[in-house]
């Protein structure tokens, strides 16, 4: 066991897919075995972009949940919490708001590509564009020195250290370490549309939760090689979506290899393909649908994970922020 004190999360938006599964909760199930581990589901931060929608918001902290424990995430090694509900959070949220500045929020690229793709012009919430600094709380709160993101989230990392650094430099005490961002080998997974990541704002993810017959349906969809038309066509392995997921799900390398020539060379249809990576997913998402099934049937059990997770949290968070509030001579 290392001393590091990890600090990872989701925003619960929607359920979790492959995507997830591929970039952090593979690493989560094994992280659980080395560090101190916590995790956070965001529902704040997931307000900040659907604060119109708060049963979505809410029913989606279950979701996230039932994903967690699916796939393995045992709640006697990680502390899993829900943020609203670390009122230590808000707190360190409005402090490190004195830290931060507007010109500084504006340059984070993570939130620029966001507010792009949202369209919000020149409306944007300040809710939005504040949340780099509600992180930055997420993570200081536990003092987490280890956290494991996807590329995108590096931003997030600096801006939390420069807060930090800030902090330290202030008020005159190292009251919170340098974080260190572990980065994952497969980091993102291309989306069934062979675009961007899979994400559940462009609709081309599979979820764990999905059925054999929508991981089917969603298989048959995938993006191929627009130019291999007829079955004798040779066709393009590279950027071929079938072929990028069979190379991450399917055990048998030696397999793929040789489909991959019969491919190239021509003479392999896609039917054939997707035939056989429908069923490669749907034997690694079975056993985490089943084992989801049976949490979601017992939402009393989950809730009560996530509640005794949240206690857990707040004794380590109530330490932090009276040591922040005796600094910030905010004791009266
Ligand atoms: N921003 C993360 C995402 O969009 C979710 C998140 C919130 C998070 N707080 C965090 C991740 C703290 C790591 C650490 O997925």
């Amino acid at each position: 066991m290392k001393n590091d004190i990890v600090l990872t999360g989701d925003r619960p938006s929607g359920p979790l897919h492959l995507g997830h599964y591929v970039g952090s909760l593979k690493n989560r199930v094994h992280y659980q075995d080395i560090y101190k581990q916590y995790i956070i589901i965001a529902d704040l931060q997931a307000l900040t972009d659907n604060y119109e929608h708060p049963h979505k918001v809410h029913d989606n902290v279950f979701q996230v949940a039932c994903d967690y424990l699916a796939v393995g995430i045992d709640p006697t090694k990680s502390t899993i919490f829900i943020q609203s509900q670390i009122p230590e959070i808000a707190d360190l949220t409005i402090y490190y708001l004195n830290l931060v500045t507007v010109s500084r929020l504006r340059r984070n690229p993570t939130v620029k590509t966001e507010i792009d793709q949202k369209g919000y012009g020149d409306a944007i919430p300040a809710g939005f564009f504040m949340y780099p600094v509600s992180q930055a709380a997420d993570i200081t709160c536990v003092k987490a020195t280890v956290v494991p993101v996807g590329e995108d989230q590096l931003p997030m990392i600096e801006q939390t250290n420069e807060i930090a650094r800030s902090f330290n430099r202030i008020y005159k005490k190292q009251v919170f370490p340098d974080v260190r961002a572990i980065v994952p080998e497969v980091a993102r997974l291309v989306g069934t549309d062979g675009k961007a990541k899979m994400s559940k704002s462009l609709g081309n993810a599979i979820y764990l939760s999905d059925s054999a017959d929508v991981i089917a349906q969603k298989v048959k969809g995938m993006y191929t090689d627009p130019n291999h038309i007829k079955v004798s066509d040779p066709g393009n392995v590279e950027g071929n979506t079938v072929f990028t997921y069979l190379d991450i799900f399917d055990p048998h390398t030696d397999e793929v290899a040789e489909l991959k020539r019969q491919y190239q060379a021509g003479g392999l249809g896609d039917m054939v393909l997707k035939k056989r990576l429908t069923e490669i997913i749907d034997s690694f998402i079975e056993p985490i649908r089943t084992r989801r099934q049976k949490f979601h049937n017992d939402k009393a059990y989950v809730m009560d994970i996530l509640k005794k997770g949240t206690a857990a949290t707040r004794e380590v968070t109530a330490k932090t922020l009276a040591e922040v509030q005796d600094v910030m001579c905010l004791k009266y």
